[in-house]
């Protein structure tokens, strides 16, 4: 947080190409499955076009700062020529105007909160370079109060669906790409089809380009919770007790009661 702070202006001030591409979400709303169908789409479903590089180095995260020697986004997107697919998690009134300007085309994923909060939760947990998230119970309470890195999950994906037929933004939600999948092959064209086979969970849990066993243990620990940990809907019934998800839902009326975002919580 503080690298990202001291950096701020830079960031700020990023100016993109017309021809690159943001990849805008909430932390843990479906990143890294949307970076990996984008790259394949833009390389006709060329598997081993697509292994060129880790999901880090292929998509430089535009506000990420770590110690050095560790290179930033901006100094990843320095050495990158256009056309290139940059991922933030910054929310809407972050975002460097730039992007605006140069009408670069924005696609932002949504996940359900439930499922979005226990993603982060057990993330929060082998993440060694974020606060650790604390007991279960709290954490609930944590998310809902936005305090978690990026702030509000309600802020965050109301403020790009305010925004997204004037910004032109193509908002997806995670439990649509799901969906996907029940798409009988039939109906799929050879590129296609081979694009949601290679974007199955399975295969991106095994893809170690794809998958972030290239980031150091020291950083992200697999062993407490892999980062490609269950790709599913619906997986807070595992977690919520019944007054628990009560309360959250009672919360959640109130905190989005200025919208009618379509979520779905289980499919
Ligand atoms: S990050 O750190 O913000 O970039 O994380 P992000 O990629 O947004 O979210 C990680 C969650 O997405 C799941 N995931 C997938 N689900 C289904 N299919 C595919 N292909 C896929 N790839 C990643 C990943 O498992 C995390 O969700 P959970 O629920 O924790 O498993």
């Amino acid at each position: 947080g503080n690298y990202i702070v001291q950096k701020w202006s830079n960031i700020s001030a990023f100016c993109p190409d017309p021809s690159d591409m943001l990849i805008a979400t909430y932390p843990k709303a479906g990143t890294t499955w949307t970076q990996e169908i984008v790259d394949l789409l833009l390389h006709n479903g060329d598997e081993e076009a697509c292994k060129r590089a880790s999901t880090s180095d292929r998509f430089p995260f535009l506000e990420i700062q770590y110690p050095p020697p560790i290179p930033s986004g901006l100094d990843l997107l320095k050495n990158m020529k256009p056309p290139r697919v940059i991922k933030t998690h910054l929310p809407i009134q972050l975002v460097p105007k730039g992007f605006w300007e140069n009408k670069c085309k924005v696609i932002y994923v949504a996940r359900n909160a439930k499922d979005n909060l226990v993603s982060y939760y057990h993330f929060d947990r082998m993440n060694q370079a974020q606060p650790q998230p604390g007991p279960w119970e709290e954490y609930i309470q944590k998310f809902m109060r936005g305090k978690v890195a990026w702030g509000s999950w309600y802020d965050h994906v109301k403020d790009y669906w305010k925004e997204r037929e004037k910004r032109n933004i193509l908002y997806l939600f995670f439990e649509d790409l799901k969906k996907v999948a029940w798409v009988p092959h039939a109906f799929r064209s050879g590129v296609s089809n081979r694009i949601v086979q290679l974007t199955s969970f399975k295969n991106m849990r095994d893809n170690p380009m794809a998958n972030y066993t290239f980031i150091p243990k020291i950083m992200f620990d697999h062993s407490i919770s892999p980062f490609m940990r269950r790709g599913e809907v619906g997986d807070w019934t595992n977690h919520f007790t019944p007054a628990q998800s009560q309360m959250f839902d009672e919360d959640y009326a109130r905190q989005m009661a200025d919208v009618d975002i379509p979520f779905c919580t289980s499919i």
